[in-house]
């Protein structure tokens, strides 16, 4: 076993989810663009094992899946891993498939590209459905349908009682859409998974899922910085820069380690080796009470909006709709 193993569980603390199953902090994001091809993907994924990381999060609509199974083999291959059991692997159901039929067999298909027998976490991508067959992401607005939380929050209960999945959890709600499932929900979802940086707080759901026992994990920690769907909010914010100058840390670490002190989880995506070790030096310092007033002055404001999922005559007429007034 080399250094960096033995070292892993002081590097990424683990916490217990409400299923019991534990899940790390930080977890590697799977979705970029544009995507390399599988084969340096592949290898990215093992770098980031033989780096330390043990969570990766992925999703149907990310095309990463088959690049990620390949590298977990790869990884039991060489010895960076000993056992598959070793890693925690997130997947998420896209809107096409949110239907309670139609969720068992879009799990089976990303098993079936994964190459695993389970996934640790399944996750309703969005609280929208969309069209069977319609295209990922081009779909055309007239296809987005009304989405049934409670049969396919169901379904997802099913999957993890016939054991294909560890843990089931939810993204992109709000804290009214988590208390209409729950209000029906025999097995309450592990995590809420949505954007959160220094930029987008999300100050009414992170004690909301607290009270709930729902672990927030942070989606875009950066602003996605670079990315079509980004923002320089968070690496370019001035109160950031001057904070990681002061404690001679990155602005990156300032981000995610203030995501951490919220008690939330993080999901970072770096594809290059020197940031993806940067993005989890964040351990063994913190951010001073005062350090962490200053950065609740920062500007707020949501950095996605979901605009693709919303229509006139569409279940989401409008943004506030969407995110239920949370803007
Ligand atoms: N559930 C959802 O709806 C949802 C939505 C969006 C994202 N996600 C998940 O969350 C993950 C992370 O979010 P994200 O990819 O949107 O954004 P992010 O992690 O905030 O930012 C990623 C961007 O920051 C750059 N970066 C990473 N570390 C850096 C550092 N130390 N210094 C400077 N730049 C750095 C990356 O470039 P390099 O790769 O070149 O380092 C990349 O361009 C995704 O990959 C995905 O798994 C989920």
């Amino acid at each position: 076993m080399s250094d960096k193993m033995e070292n892993f569980d002081e590097r990424i603390p683990e916490i217990v989810l409400n299923s019991g199953h534990k899940m790390p902090v930080v977890g590697l994001g799977c979705a970029g663009h544009p995507m390399p091809q599988v084969e340096q993907l592949e290898s990215i994924f093992v770098d980031a094992m033989e780096n330390g990381y043990r969570h990766f999060d992925t999703a149907a609509c990310y095309g990463t899946e088959e690049a990620l199974g390949k590298a977990v083999a790869k990884a039991l291959e060489i010895g960076v891993i000993k056992s598959r059991d070793e890693l925690f692997i997130t997947s998420k159901l896209w809107c096409t498939e949110a239907d309670h039929d139609l969720v068992h067999p879009a799990l089976k298909q990303t098993l079936g590209k994964l190459g695993l027998e389970y996934l640790d976490l399944y996750l309703i991508h969005w609280p929208v459905r969309v069209k069977h067959g319609a295209s990922t992401f081009n779909f055309a607005k007239d296809e987005i349908l009304p989405f049934d939380i409670h049969g396919t929050w169901k379904a997802m209960e099913e999957c993890s009682i016939l054991g294909f999945t560890k843990s089931i959890g939810l993204s992109n709600f709000t804290c009214e859409k988590i208390s209409k499932l729950l209000e029906n929900a025999t097995i309450p979802p592990v995590v809420n998974q949505v954007e959160m940086n220094v930029g987008w707080q999300q100050r009414k759901l992170v004690p909301f899922c607290k009270e709930k026992g729902i672990r927030v994990c942070a989606w875009s920690p950066l602003g996605a910085y670079g990315n079509s769907w980004g923002t320089n909010a968070v690496m370019e914010n001035p109160i950031l820069q001057e904070l990681a100058a002061s404690k001679s840390k990155t602005v990156a670490q300032v981000a995610l380690r203030w995501i951490y002190q919220q008690g939330a989880s993080l999901i970072v995506k770096s594809f290059n080796k020197e940031r993806m070790k940067q993005n989890i030096q964040i351990f063994d310092w913190e951010l001073t009470e005062e350090e962490m007033d200053r950065i609740l002055q920062i500007p707020q404001s949501r950095g996605f909006g979901g605009d693709m999922f919303i229509h006139p005559t569409g279940p989401y007429k409008s943004v506030e709709e969407l995110w239920d007034g949370d803007i």
